[in-house]
């Protein structure tokens, strides 16, 4: 027999994020994330995987610069809404989505450029040894940028617990990653950003900032 349950108070990360996802028609803005654009836009373009893509915003710029762009994300319901978007914007055959969970991915390729922006969870995320898993995909000469929540939005659930390492700052996530000889550290800092709140609420938010290359 199925028990009733209140589907927010889940804490399986599937069907949290599918929830989340499945609780509105669209969850993120559409916009690709500025400071990564930033990041990469002088980059060369090569294979890209985007970690924990949502609605693939990120994952459509990047192809839309060039890039043979993977985004990965362990909501299908996310996974289906960046697929569609690309087929609008002429860009499926440019990327490739998979509705996967990041603990057990597994490619064979490399890739020139990893990114994970805001791959963080009020649910279970092994974020580390994903992120470490991640940097042993980097391409010689590709990059890891890393973009996440220094502290918590203002407008983030507060009945929601936030546990340690749950807003990184950028040392501690460089060094929880155990980089070897063979990278070169290009960024690692706190940024300040002005962003708006779900209600037209502004504040400044922290990002941590992180751009690590594998020599080539
Ligand atoms: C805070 S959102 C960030 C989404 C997007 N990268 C952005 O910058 O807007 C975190 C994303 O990570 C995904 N995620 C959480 N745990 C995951 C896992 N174990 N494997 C793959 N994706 C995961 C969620 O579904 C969600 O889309």
């Amino acid at each position: 027999m199925h028990h009733a349950h209140n589907d927010d108070a889940t804490t399986d990360p599937r069907e949290f994020w599918e929830n989340r996802y499945s609780s509105a028609e669209r969850i993120w803005s559409g916009r690709p994330n500025a400071t990564l654009v930033g990041l990469v836009e002088d980059l060369p373009a090569g294979r890209s995987v985007d970690l924990g893509c949502g609605e693939g915003a990120d994952v459509l710029w990047l192809a839309s610069a060039g890039w043979e762009a993977t985004g990965v994300d362990i909501s299908a319901t996310a996974v289906a809404r960046a697929r569609a978007a690309a087929e609008d914007q002429g860009l499926s055959e440019a990327t490739h989505f998979e509705a996967t969970d990041l603990a057990v991915w597994s490619p064979i390729e490399p890739f020139d450029l990893v990114t994970a922006s805001f791959l963080q969870s009020p649910v279970e995320l092994d974020r580390v040894e994903i992120l470490r898993r991640a940097s042993s995909l980097v391409a010689e000469g590709g990059r890891l940028c890393i973009i996440s929540h220094a502290a918590p939005p203002p407008w983030s659930e507060s009945a929601r617990g936030h546990g340690p390492g749950d807003f990184p700052q950028p040392e501690e996530d460089l060094n929880s990653l155990n980089l070897g000889a063979e990278w070169t550290t290009e960024i690692c800092e706190v940024r300040r950003r002005e962003a708006e709140g779900p209600n037209g609420e502004l504040a400044t938010l922290l990002d941590s900032v992180v751009v690590t290359r594998r020599r080539g």
